[in-house]
């Protein structure tokens, strides 16, 4: 196996992605950051120096399981204290299983100011793969506000609440294309949102006619589920997280925040034209333009426009096709893992839009998570503090369930007050842990919004989908235990339920949290330690702040 050395200088720089330009958080001058490429069984060191002047920074590997490095996860408040300004971390891993992952900051919003990219892991050299395809091609889809992210940050937490509103682009692979006549720049600010800047020409992505590509789409947005289409061409869903699904085909592909596919797209159109290759918004009313990219049949030139109007996706408040989506993924034959056929521990998480004190809040099970200043894992781990942990965050565990009896998931709670607790779920390590997400009505009437849930360190079995209150005496029963896919994220459809299962057997603290960057800025997440006894040595780089800070005193 090789080391894949990657040295990495994270600043704010001006980028016009959508033709309006921005400070964005670049990596080596790039946003999206530069593919990490490595096969099974590599480790990857990544030399982050952080050049953000005036912010801490962490980077998180979406998707790798971290087995043995639980300090690596770049998870601040978990795994590690920010890296100060002007300092370098190293972060160093095993990417042992082939796949499709992604990165991203994971401090505040970072991530939606641009820091996000993909980590494409092959299979081990002489191993193939259960499927043929001519190329190997990769796209990031995001979505793009014109205001700070710090904008947002204050928005999300002043009472009252403020909200930003919707993105005003999806980016493909870094780029979108903003309609500049909407924006009411003074005339000495000309430049400020310039369509002709090469920076926000489509992405275009060239194929040879008669090739088949093997197009791997992975989703970071902030807030947008998608809808992705190539117009005129099928899909076959062929892998999802690093899992190979049993193929199927798809006219358009929904994707969360958080979610890798690959999809086999065969060049088999009239190859006189280029096809339109498009992202549109889905579950929450767009007012988000379609993202654009363009699918270039060689030897069209690569921007030349497709002569048809771009699509714009299924209907947004369309919930069967996407819940028929999710049920349409399983593991594929021949690569099937059991899920154990019992489960230890059953937890319910109730998934609420709260008030407390004021402030609007997410919660599960009433809970909406904060984070102690000293991360968790050194808290746990450090042997100078652990007589001091009630003294670092809360010792009493959130609840297992939630009295799903009386509570009605279809209208607004009688009372949305919540409380914000840094407790954590401890797990007997090597147990097995059945969760299930619970989705429910918003503040708002007639509203239950779409979650992607990522959990930290691990994969997990989907079990199962359904649609209104999840009844833990029968739903089980229903429980595919033959072939479930095994994923790091899954979307909690409005008003349904997600079943997901998986084995306590990393030793670590893991996050477990909605990807919707605001949600999870708002208390939408868990935080599971199991293990921590069998998790190494620390490394004095992880820590630095709350009470570890103490260490370092002369
Ligand atoms: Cu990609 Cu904790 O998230
Ligand atoms: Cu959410």
């Amino acid at each position: 196996a090789a080391i894949r050395h990657y040295k990495w200088d994270v600043k704010y720089e001006y980028k016009s992605p959508d033709c309006f330009k921005k400070l964005s958080i670049t990596i080596n001058g790039m946003a999206p950051g530069p593919t990490i490429t490595a096969h099974q069984g590599d480790t990857v060191v990544v030399e982050v120096t952080n050049s953000l002047v005036t912010e801490g920074l962490t980077i998180h590997w979406h998707g790798i399981r971290q087995i043995g490095t639980p300090w690596f996860d770049g998870t601040e408040a978990v795994s590690q204290c920010p890296i100060v300004s002007g300092d370098t971390f190293v972060y160093k891993f095993v990417v042992d299983r082939a796949g499709t992952y992604l990165y991203h900051a994971h401090y505040g919003m970072q991530r939606e100011a641009g820091l996000n990219g993909m980590i494409i892991v092959s299979v081990p050299k002489g191993q193939s793969e259960p499927f043929v395809y001519d190329f190997d091609r990769s796209i990031l889809l995001t979505d793009w506000y014109h205001k700070s992210t710090h904008e947002a940050t204050a928005g999300l937490t002043s009472k009252p609440f403020v909200w930003i509103g919707e993105p005003q682009s999806l980016l493909i692979q870094g780029r979108g294309w903003y309609n500049c006549s909407l924006v009411n720049a003074p005339t000495s600010n000309t430049g400020v949102c310039n369509t002709t800047n090469p920076e926000c020409s489509p992405f275009s992505m060239t194929v040879v006619p008669g090739k088949t590509y093997r197009l791997r789409v992975g989703s970071l947005t902030s807030l947008a589920a998608l809808s992705f289409e190539i117009e005129e061409h099928n899909m076959t869903v062929v892998e999802a997280d690093g899992h190979y699904v049993e193929p199927f085909t798809v006219k358009n592909l929904f994707i969360y925040s958080g979610e890798t596919y690959s999809v086999l797209v065969t060049a088999n159109q009239d190859p006189s034209r280029n096809y339109w290759a498009t992202v549109n918004v889905v579950s929450r009313k767009p007012s988000t333009p379609t993202g654009l990219a363009i699918f270039n049949y060689y030897p069209n030139p690569p921007l030349r426009h497709p002569p048809t109007v771009p699509t714009t996706g299924p209907m947004w408040n369309d919930t069967e096709p996407r819940l028929a989506q999710s049920h349409a993924i399983k593991a594929r034959k021949g690569y099937i893992i059991p899920p154990p056929p019992t489960s230890d521990r059953h937890i319910i998480l109730l998934n609420t839009q709260n008030k407390i004190d004021g402030y609007t809040k997410w919660a599960l099970n009433n809970v909406s998570l904060t984070f102690p200043t000293t991360p968790y894992l050194v808290a746990l781990k450090e042997k100078r503090l652990t007589y001091k942990l009630p003294e670092l965050f809360d010792q009493t565990p959130p609840p297992d369930v939630y009295d799903w009896e009386h509570y009605d998931i279809h209208n607004i709670a009688p009372n949305v007050n919540a409380t914000s607790r840094n407790a954590i779920y401890r797990l007997d390590f090597n147990t097995t842990v059945d969760v299930v997400l619970q989705n429910a009505n918003t503040m708002n009437p007639n509203n239950s919004e779409t979650h992607p849930w990522h959990l930290h360190g691990h994969d997990f079995w989907v079990l199962g989908y359904g649609e209104g209150k999840f009844n833990p005496l029968n739903d089980p029963k229903k429980y595919n235990l033959v072939n479930p896919i095994m994923k790091n994220t899954v979307p909690l459809h409005p008003y349904g339920w997600t079943a997901l299962r998986f084995r306590a057997d990393n030793p670590g603290i893991w996050l477990f949290h909605c990807h919707i960057d605001s949600h999870f800025l708002m208390g939408m997440g868990v935080v599971f330690e199991e293990g921590i006894d069998k998790v190494g040595e620390l490394n004095s780089s992880i820590m630095g702040c709350g009470l570890t800070k103490n260490f370092f005193r002369p």
